[in-house]
């Protein structure tokens, strides 16, 4: 009889042992399935698409040994959010910069959800304004600096990039495709008056024109207004407003 239960506690044991040995493989096993697949995604496009099934089962559930930026966002034109058109360019082009840097790796992903795809996400988040950037970490749920303070830093791919270094030690090197429009422009401009100036050089009156100033302070002022739109883009808010007026007061 003794023997007989030392067998069957054996076994107990054993059976133990097992399934803890089980349930470790299977944790490996499916935390590798969740890295193949968002490196999968990763390599289709930078920022990745999430609905709320996948938010759920690839940012929500353990395990995980990687950390999610991810964009909550609304870019439905419905919606209405100029400023989520914005910041998503910037997050583009900091996800970008990471996509294609030599440093990419496995160790943090960027994502984003869209409110007309998981509102439920939202819900469950408790999350009332868009956009919003929260780092989900390797362990555990976000904490306070997990969720970035946009109406302090400004939405600018360098400011993401030094939250994201603070948050999870991965330094992104921001990488901006080149903005020809400014140069463009400033140039078209130039031609058109020297142009004009050749034309017109044997009789040089139109100088003194009224017309002719009021057109040149118009379309200065426009350059004005693109430069000051795409300027707001790379500096805080702050900064923003100190130096808006003395940009454009001379033109107003
Ligand atoms: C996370 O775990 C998976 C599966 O074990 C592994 O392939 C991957 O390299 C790990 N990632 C990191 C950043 O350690």
């Amino acid at each position: 009889m003794a023997a007989f239960l030392r067998v069957l506690a054996l076994a107990f044991l054993a059976v133990l042992a097992g399934s803890g040995v089980g349930g470790q493989k299977k944790k490996e096993m499916v935390l590798s399935e969740k890295v193949n697949q968002l490196m999968e995604w990763a390599s289709k496009r930078s920022v990745i698409r999430l609905n709320g099934d996948k938010f759920r089962r690839l940012i929500k559930a353990p395990p995980r040994n990687y950390s999610v930026i991810v964009m909550f966002t609304a870019l439905q034109p419905h919606r209405q959010c100029v400023v989520c058109k914005q910041a998503d360019e910037e997050y583009q082009i900091l996800a970008n910069s990471w996509r294609y840097s030599s440093a990419f790796t496995n160790r943090i992903f960027f994502a984003m959800v869209d409110f007309d795809e998981g509102s439920d996400v939202f819900q469950m988040l408790n999350m009332n304004s868009a956009p919003t950037f929260i780092n989900f970490p390797p362990k555990g749920k976000p904490k306070k600096g997990d969720t970035y303070e946009l109406q302090v830093r400004g939405f600018a791919a360098e400011q993401l990039a030094r939250w994201v270094a603070d948050r999870t030690d991965v330094n992104i090197r921001v990488i901006r495709p080149p903005n020809y429009a400014g140069p463009l422009m400033l140039g078209l401009l130039l031609a058109v008056i020297g142009g004009l100036v050749y034309l017109r050089r044997s009789n040089l009156d139109f100088l003194y024109n009224k017309t002719g100033w009021a057109f040149a302070a118009l379309v200065s002022k426009l350059c004005c207004n693109h430069f000051v739109s795409s300027f707001l883009l790379r500096i805080p808010l702050p900064t923003f407003l100190i130096t808006w007026p003395i940009l454009c007061m001379h033109l107003l």
